[in-house]
């Protein structure tokens, strides 16, 4: 190659790197446009003069430039194309406002009746007991018979349960399931089963139809009284406040003996007296007592031999107790200005 073409082809590779340099650093369409006329222009284009100049060169060195000339050029119509379909695409989109308030992102939550039973298994399980379940639509056998309901117990009128037909219903309690329990283990047992149960209740401030319950029931030999207390007690401390008063007070169930039902002071008003605690500073969380021997009966265990005690708590009621909440109904809203609240509590 003569020194005259291997100069041009230098001066080329320098016009190539100098040209790619300008196309990136170019700010719009405009400054592009300059760029392209500087380089390719028809007239006096710089990568253009030197095509024009090809006629005039040796044969050998024709080829070698016109060569580089044509790399180079294809080269920058190609930078240039890319370069001005990207600045195309900026000048449509619009700026971005940068003042505009950012969105609210939505956090889910745990529902606070969920919270509640999860945290109360949670307890019970350190004392060693396992979470069990059972249906909703229960045998009649299951949530009464079985339970020593008598045929003439009111909770068995049409008024106060959901029949469903068939000698099934939709279970009152979650006692039922202290029954499938008992039959499907032997002692020892300790379980609590939490679970929706339905009575035909008015939804009101304290009442729903649906509501939430979780059974504890614990069976084996030598188990006393003294044992129920001792672990409701470490509850109520557990889960409301090592302070906080406990009360048992004589009760009735059909399927207990002796029963008892139990009481906390009020968390809302701390015992003084308030709305929610009707003025008495106490409320109410469950019924308890032991097994009545006629249940151990009915799912053949030996009540000789065995013991136990069982209880039936309120979620709900025990949720607006933990969370200040002063109507039932608000816990089956869909109102999520109400249980946006709980997102850091639960
Ligand atoms: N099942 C009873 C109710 O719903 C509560 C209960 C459960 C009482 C277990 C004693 C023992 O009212």
């Amino acid at each position: 190659m003569s020194d005259q073409a291997a100069d041009l082809v230098a001066a080329l590779a320098g016009l190539k790197a100098e040209a790619e340099q300008a196309i990136r650093a170019a700010s719009d369409g405009d400054a592009l446009q300059r760029l392209r006329t500087e380089y390719l222009g028809r007239k006096a284009g710089r990568v253009t003069a030197i095509l024009k100049s090809l006629p005039t060169l040796e044969p050998d060195a024709r080829r070698a430039v016109g060569q580089a000339a044509n790399e180079t050029k294809a080269a920058l119509e190609s930078a240039l194309a890319e370069a001005e379909a990207a600045a195309a695409a900026g000048a449509q989109a619009p700026a971005p406002d940068l003042t505009l308030p950012g969105r609210a992102v939505w956090r889910g939550a745990i529902h606070p009746v969920t919270a509640v039973t999860d945290e109360i298994c949670g307890i019970f399980r350190e004392l060693g007991f396992t979470r069990a379940v059972g249906p909703e639509a229960e045998t009649e056998r299951n949530n009464f018979t079985a339970l020593n309901f008598p045929p003439e117990h009111p909770a068995l009128d049409q008024h106060d349960t959901f029949y469903l037909g068939r000698g099934t219903l939709l279970r009152t309690h979650t006692s039922p399931v202290q029954i499938r329990v008992m039959e499907a283990y032997q002692p020892p047992i300790r379980v609590v089963i939490p679970g929706l149960c339905y009575r035909r209740d008015p939804f009101d401030a304290s009442h729903a139809p649906v509501f939430t319950q979780i059974e504890g029931l614990a069976v084996d030999e030598g188990i006393s009284f003294v044992d129920l207390k001792a672990v409701i007690t470490f509850f109520v401390h557990r889960f409301f406040d090592p302070g906080v008063r406990v009360r048992f007070r004589p009760s009735f169930f059909p399927f207990t003996e002796p029963s008892a039902e139990v009481d906390v002071q009020c968390q809302i008003c701390h015992g003084v007296g308030c709305p929610v605690c009707k003025g008495s500073g106490w409320v109410e969380i469950l019924g308890c007592g032991m097994v009545d021997p006629a249940v151990f009966e009915a799912v053949g265990i030996d009540s000789e031999r065995y013991t136990g005690w069982a209880f039936g708590m309120g979620i709900e009621r025990t949720a607006m107790n933990r969370y200040g909440i002063d109507d039932i109904r608000q816990l089956f809203e869909a109102d999520m200005r109400f249980h946006a609240q709980f997102v850091d509590a639960t």
